[in-house]
């Protein structure tokens, strides 16, 4: 049975979709491209590479008829590493200018791999079931009861891993995230929110079925960021 999500995940979804697809448009692409960016926004690609990779350490090495969901796939890197292992990928975001970025980046050529790509929002029921569904640095935008709330309505639709981040409430991070509320609203975009990791445990806690897993923060430089893994058992 569908969760009923708190008004917030919609409100945020929503300005997600304008601020990626107008304000952080042309920025988004050059972060995700091998231009040459600013000194903090090429430690922000590091980071991002490295969170990446390790994102995709933690699925399985063979692919094959394995389906794939990379939940907010913005330009859509994740998507086609996963797709160039073989697996049947669904790369979905909220933003359709990114997605149809994705679309023109990714190769014509992916083996046994293949990439569906789609606008709309990550919760959508019609989807499908996935075996593993993939959320980097899509949910941080979100409070942690709406995070929660997203997790587990992919959780319905999961059969093996979920495997997404979280921003860790770290002293360095609650200090930006203060400073960032100075800014007049129309200057800011939507804040990214740090999320203490015990309280996020506790609430993952009661996901029936599910075990929570590995788990790695990446810092580097103005990035920071954190992979949780649940698992499916039983
Ligand atoms: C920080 S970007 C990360 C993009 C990509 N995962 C990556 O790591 O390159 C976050 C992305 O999540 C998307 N997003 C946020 N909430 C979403 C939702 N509810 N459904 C689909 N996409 C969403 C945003 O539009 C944005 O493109």
């Amino acid at each position: 049975m569908a969760t009923r999500l708190p008004s917030g995940y919609d409100n945020q979804r929503e300005a997600l979709a304008t601020y990626f697809d107008s304000t952080a448009r042309q920025a988004w692409i050059d972060l995700t491209s091998d231009t040459k960016v600013s000194g903090i926004r090429a430690t922000v690609r590091a980071g991002r590479d490295d969170m990446r990779a390790t994102l995709l350490s933690w699925l399985p090495v063979d692919l094959r008829r394995t389906k794939v969901l990379d939940a907010g796939c913005g330009t859509g890197a994740l998507a086609v590493a996963a797709a160039c292992r073989g697996a049947d990928v669904t790369g979905i975001d909220v933003a359709a200018g990114l997605v149809e970025v994705a679309r023109e980046r990714a190769p014509s050529f992916l083996g046994h791999g293949r990439i569906h790509w789609r606008a709309g929002d990550m919760l959508d029921p019609d989807l499908g079931t996935f075996a593993h569904v993939v959320a980097m640095d899509s949910l941080i935008h979100y409070q942690p009861e709406d995070l929660v709330a997203a997790l587990s309505e992919l959780a319905q639709r999961t059969t093996r891993s979920i495997l997404f981040t979280f921003a860790p409430r770290t002293r360095l991070l609650a200090t930006m995230h203060q400073v960032g509320k100075v800014f007049p609203k129309s200057d800011r975009s939507p804040a990214i929110v740090p999320t203490a990791e015990g309280d996020l445990r506790q609430r993952l806690a009661s996901l029936p079925g599910w075990t929570i897993g590995r788990t790695q923060r990446i810092s580097s430089g103005f990035y920071t960021s954190q992979a949780l893994e649940l698992v499916r058992h039983g």
